[in-house]
């Protein structure tokens, strides 16, 4: 059995490494169409597929998360390169505690694995990152992981990474509101006062700008309360490719797609 399972890691490793030298002149070649003035300021990410790419080729769903973390590093990286500002990815929402308690060890325990090991990646990327969610209701090496991810990368310039861990798109609003409702008790905020901006300032994303693209990789065509209220005029691009797979080519497809999109925002061009 440790030998099929050697065995197909060593040929998804081969697959990537050869797949990856011929896509390598492709990507340099659309990297370049990319128009730098009019790159999305904010990219979300589904980072959807993990399980269902597993069980195609045989394995376990903890294989395919896994293989998802290899994704994310991709992804970060180029994100960086090409100067995005903030790039919101979806780890796991506050509806994934429902699957088998040894997926979501899996699941906690790959994050606290990807900072010990992506930190100084991250650093030198200048990434901050910012964790994202009802992040009290972690196991405490979990949210360890995520605050010292958030603190020793305090101090960088660069692209900030919201982590959307244990994060609902309703639990936000409904954190929201209390916090809305808290000031106004306390005076700091009248009931009059209350428009748009009192809400998307107590978000988790207060400051920072919406999403101008959602990306959605494994072909589904829904929101699984994502950003609820921060989506209200992001582009939507879904991938049929599943996570494990999506490199920085897709993204670059991604983001080609959004430039040619006309953005209207319900007024007339
Ligand atoms: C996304 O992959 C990762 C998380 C939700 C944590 P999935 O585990 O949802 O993979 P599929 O959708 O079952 O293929
Ligand atoms: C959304 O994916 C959550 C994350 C990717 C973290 P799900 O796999 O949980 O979404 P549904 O259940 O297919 O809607
Ligand atoms: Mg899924």
């Amino acid at each position: 059995m440790d030998n099929i399972l050697m065995f197909k890691q060593y040929f998804d490793f081969w697959r990537k490494k050869n797949t990856g030298k011929i896509k390598e002149a492709e990507v340099e070649r659309l990297i370049n169409e990319v128009d730098r003035k009019k790159l999305p300021r904010h990219i979300a990410i589904i980072m959807d597929g993990n399980g269902r790419w597993a069980l195609r080729r045989g394995m376990s769903r903890s294989y395919g998360h896994r293989a998802g973390v290899e994704s994310l590093r991709d992804i970060v990286k180029v994100c960086s390169e090409l100067k995005v500002k903030i790039l919101t990815v979806y780890a796991f929402s506050t509806e994934n505690w429902k699957r088998p308690r040894e997926e979501v060890d899996i699941l906690m325990d790959l994050l606290v694995e990807y900072f010990n090991r992506e930190i100084e990646e991250l650093n030198k990327n200048r990434v901050r990152v910012n964790p994202i969610g009802r992040l009290h209701e972690l196991p405490p090496a979990t949210l360890e992981a995520l605050k010292m991810g958030a603190e020793r990368t305090r101090g960088n310039d660069g692209l900030i990474l919201n982590v959307a861990f244990n994060y609902g798109g309703r639990q936000e609003i409904v954190d929201t509101v209390r916090a809305v409702v808290a000031d106004v008790l306390s005076g700091k905020l009248s009931a009059a006062d209350i428009e748009e901006r009192a809400i998307s300032e107590r978000l988790y994303t207060a400051g920072q700008p919406d999403p101008d693209l959602l990306i959605r990789p494994a072909g589904d065509f829904r929101i699984s309360n994502f950003l609820l209220w921060q989506l209200a005029y992001t582009e939507f691009w879904i991938s049929p490719v599943m996570w494990p797979d999506f490199r920085r080519i897709d993204l670059i497809n991604a983001i080609l797609e959004f430039q040619r999109r006309e953005r209207r925002f319900g007024g007339l061009k």
